[in-house]
């Protein structure tokens, strides 16, 4: 590295590129200081990355160079370092690049640590440095990552989950969704693996070195890689899977219709601009059920039911394309805009690819989701717009984004028709394609372009009290036909509490949702009616993820002991959150759960994804406190 002695004072060439970098930073006037970041992109932003990072399985980490491209603000106060989000990274070195220095040193610190937002990296740099150079590696706190080692069964495996805050455990940026950046990388894997990323993929001729290109701004936290044995099937000519090679076969099978869905999404809300739309099967440790990396959607194998009946998040993740990926959240108070116009459009998308009742019986089930969950929300947490300050942001991860930001658009959508509802959509991803968004923006286009042109239909709807206010207002009614008569087989089942009653119930044709919406309305269930049913339906043996964790929440509730073994092999191969999480939940709503849902979790915490640990570590730790 050259260190050329360049000085800490701006160059007067810097004027004409500070004018340029002011007209850049005229787009971004509308960002909202975002309080889970202690970067400062008000004074100096980063616009571009570029990664060049060795994946170590045998250390656990990664290790390499992040190389930032900064914008100075032309009000940035003269002196002012760059400050970026980090947590739980080694930095060895940091060097800037200048217009007349091609590796310099740059003097750095680190800031005060904070539990939740990580601890600030503090360069100070010249007014003219152009990059910053960052050696580091990642550590054992490096919450995004999950290293999976070789067993019996499996390869190794490694990936990232970097949303809502944790792209700054792997990576030293400044970990904002209003601070979209573009990307490229260079990952080198061990011979035999695959490194794939949430971008293009380029050649590099050279078997274990893994190129990438993101040319389309992205929130950082949309960054993503993993790393394993991995095989390809093709679907379409957009579209294809990849997976670990012995559940290629099936995951092709199951998301056959991924070109299809990306057709309707384009029918639907206009061109896709992200290029390819493969999905990934991850180990089953994946806290989530989909991520919507861009390029590359990351789903849990737990989708893979053999039926297609669990499709729905994909096409959850596809919509994503547009809200979200393309027009984000600015904040986390504004996450709700991601995940309630996802909802609204993976619904609009199954009604065109599998009919209207397909959709409207997931719409119920959200909605019977949203009510429960609303009882036991504070009312703070029932707001739209919600306030997650001094607070982790994956709090805000509860069914109000996403059901009720639902029900907020299904609404306006009734109360306008389809038509003006349509046009007003396409617009709104269109006028905020690649911008991270506030609800006062959003809010401000909805009036201007929706409410204003037809007052008779937006005096049906308080806006105000949907965004700003707890609870559920007035909304469109929802309604499934095939689930009436599911209902009424509950319900018929519940009083007579009989054999007989399952043994008349005709429910050869019933689909996955009519299903659950049984054993959703069998709440309360004694051990006595779950061996009925498990003798005549034998859920214990389903291989559907949603219904058998369904049946094991019962089974829990009610301490039907034969579920047990079924519980602990699910407890021990699945990492889903939503699906671990209530199950320890509910496990420590006794005195004898409590004790068991503590060897359990010492039993399997180390298969869990390092989030869905922390998680079930603090729900245990809450219920000691409470005990004391
Ligand atoms: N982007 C989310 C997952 C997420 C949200 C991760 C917030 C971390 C913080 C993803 O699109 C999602 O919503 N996944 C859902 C599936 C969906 C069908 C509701 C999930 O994983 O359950
Ligand atoms: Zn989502």
């Amino acid at each position: 590295m050259v260190a050329t002695g360049a000085s800490f004072f701006p160059q007067p060439e810097l004027l004409t590129e500070r004018s340029v970098m002011h007209q850049c930073f005229a787009n971004h006037l509308h960002s909202a200081h975002d309080c889970h970041s202690v970067s400062n992109p008000e004074q100096i932003r980063v616009t571009h990355v570029k990664l060049n990072l060795l994946a170590d399985f045998d250390n656990e980490q990664l290790s390499g160079i992040a190389t930032l491209r900064l914008e100075r603000a032309a009000d940035c106060p003269q002196g002012a370092p760059l400050v970026l989000d980090t947590k739980g990274l080694e930095v060895s070195e940091v060097t800037y690049i200048g217009p007349h220095v091609s590796s310099c040193p740059a003097p750095f610190h680190f800031g005060r640590p904070d539990p939740i937002l990580g601890t600030p990296l503090i360069i100070k740099l010249p007014e003219d440095a152009l990059e910053v150079i960052i050696q580091y590696k990642t550590t054992k706190d490096s919450q995004a990552i999950q290293w999976l080692p070789k067993t019996e069964s499996r390869e190794k495996f490694l990936f990232t989950q970097s949303q809502a805050i944790l792209a700054r455990t792997w990576i030293p940026l400044q970990d904002s969704p209003g601070v979209r950046i573009t990307y490229e990388a260079v990952i080198e894997a061990p011979a035999g693996f695959t490194a794939l990323m949430s971008a293009e993929q380029k050649p590099t001729g050279r078997p274990n070195l893994f190129r990438f290109s993101m040319p389309h701004s992205i929130p950082p936290y949309l960054l993503a890689l993993a790393v394993g044995k991995l095989a390809f099937a093709k679907l379409g000519k957009r579209t294809g899977v990849w997976a670990e090679p012995h559940v290629l076969k099936k995951a092709a099978a199951e998301f056959h219709d991924m070109e299809k869905m990306l057709e309707a999404l384009e029918k639907l809300v206009g061109p896709y601009p992200w290029g390819r739309w493969d999905a990934l099967i991850l180990p089953a440790s994946f806290p989530f059920g989909g991520m919507e990396n861009p390029c590359l959607t990351f789903v849990t194998p737990t989708l893979l039911a053999g039926d297609r009946s669990l499709v729905a998040v994909m096409v959850h993740e596809l919509a994503h394309a547009k809200a979200g990926n393309e027009v984000t959240n600015a904040t986390a108070a504004d996450f709700y805009l991601n995940e309630g116009w996802t909802v609204y459009l993976e619904r609009r998308l199954l009604e065109i690819l599998y009919g209207r009742e397909r959709a409207a019986m997931e719409s119920v089930l959200g909605r019977e989701a949203l009510l429960a969950e609303l009882k036991k929300l504070p009312p703070s947490d029932q707001i739209l717009h919600i306030d997650l300050s001094g607070r982790d942001p994956d709090d805000g991860m509860t069914d109000v984004p996403y059901e009720k930001g639902y029900l907020f658009l299904l609404t306006l959508e009734k109360a306008f028709g389809r038509r003006v509802f349509d046009r007003f959509m396409r617009s709104y991803f269109q006028h905020f394609s690649f911008q991270s968004i506030t609800t006062a923006q959003f809010e401000e286009y909805l009036h201007e372009h929706l409410l204003a042109n037809n007052e008779l239909a937006a005096a049906k709807i308080n806006v105000h009290q949907w965004l700003y206010e707890p609870g559920l207002p007035k909304h469109s009614q929802l309604h499934s036909k095939s689930f009436v008569e599911v209902s009424r087989a509950a319900r018929s089942f519940k009083s007579s509490k009989q054999t007989s009653t399952l043994t008349s119930m005709d429910s050869k044709d019933w689909s996955t949702h009519a299903w659950l919406r049984f054993l959703g309305a069998l709440e309360g269930a004694s051990a006595k009616q779950m061996e009925l049913l498990d003798s005549k339906f034998h859920f214990s043996e389903t291989g559907n993820s949603e219904i058998l964790h369904q049946w094991l929440m019962m089974a829990v509730r009610c301490g039907y002991e034969a579920a047990r073994p079924v519980l602990e092999e699910f407890l021990a191969t699945v990492g889903r959150r939503k699906f671990v999480l209530p199950l320890f939940e509910e496990m420590v709503k006794t005195e004898d759960g409590k004790k068991d849902a503590r060897a359990l979790f010492e039993r399997f915490q180390s298969s869990y994804h390092p989030i869905v640990q922390r998680d079930v570590a603090a729900l245990l730790a809450k219920e000691e406190t409470l005990q004391d």
